[in-house]
């Protein structure tokens, strides 16, 4: 499996191959300005060429509360599309190493509780609940316009790992 940061080239393919899903499409795209705005990278994991999923490693967490307390750096909407196979494990590592790269001393993200499967995963790579409170993940679904089709806050347990 090789990860890498999306280059051009694979952003123009993951748009394409989203073709019929404007909300996935819309999102990537959001992804990849964070990366233009150099906030953060856009990781990809990919099988003999194909991408099997991503994730962004954000320079700063979303929550204003952990931003304070630690300043880690946030890994955010992991994805593997095929599950159990070890794509998780080989992006979390991947963005555990980006951070090092910057320089970082932690690395967090926020899990919602009922997500016991990416839960356990991260635990089982030394991710721990963080002594603050719950965080609310503010989300919204877009259209391929980028018109709000639904917008959420989920509360979310943030599990934490000093790098
Ligand atoms: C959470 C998520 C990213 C995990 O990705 P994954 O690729 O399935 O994770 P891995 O394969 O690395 O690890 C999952 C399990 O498979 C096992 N595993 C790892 N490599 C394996 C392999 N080659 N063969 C079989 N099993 C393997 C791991 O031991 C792990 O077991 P555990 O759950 O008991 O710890 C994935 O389930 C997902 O995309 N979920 C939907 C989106 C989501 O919830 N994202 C997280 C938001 S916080």
């Amino acid at each position: 499996m090789e990860i890498r940061t999306a280059t051009s080239d694979d952003f123009e393919r993951m748009i394409a191959e989203l073709a019929d899903q404007p909300a996935a499409q819309y999102h990537v795209r959001d992804r990849w300005a964070v990366q233009q705005r150099d906030e953060g990278l856009l990781l990809v994991a990919l099988e003999r060429d194909e991408f099997v999923g991503r994730t962004m490693v954000l320079r700063s967490s979303k929550y204003d509360e952990v931003r304070a307390a630690h300043d880690p750096v946030e890994i955010n909407a992991l994805h593997a599309f095929v599950r159990g196979k070890g794509i998780g494990t080989a992006l979390i590592r991947a963005a555990e190493a980006v951070a090092v790269d910057w320089g970082r001393a932690a690395i967090g993200m926020g899990v919602e509780p009922d997500n016991v499967q990416a839960r356990r995963l991260y635990e089982r790579l030394g991710y721990v609940l963080w002594s603050g409170p719950r965080v609310i993940d503010r989300w919204t679904e877009q259209a391929a316009d980028g018109t709000v089709v639904r917008s959420h806050a989920d509360e979310c347990d943030y599990l934490f790992k000093r790098l």
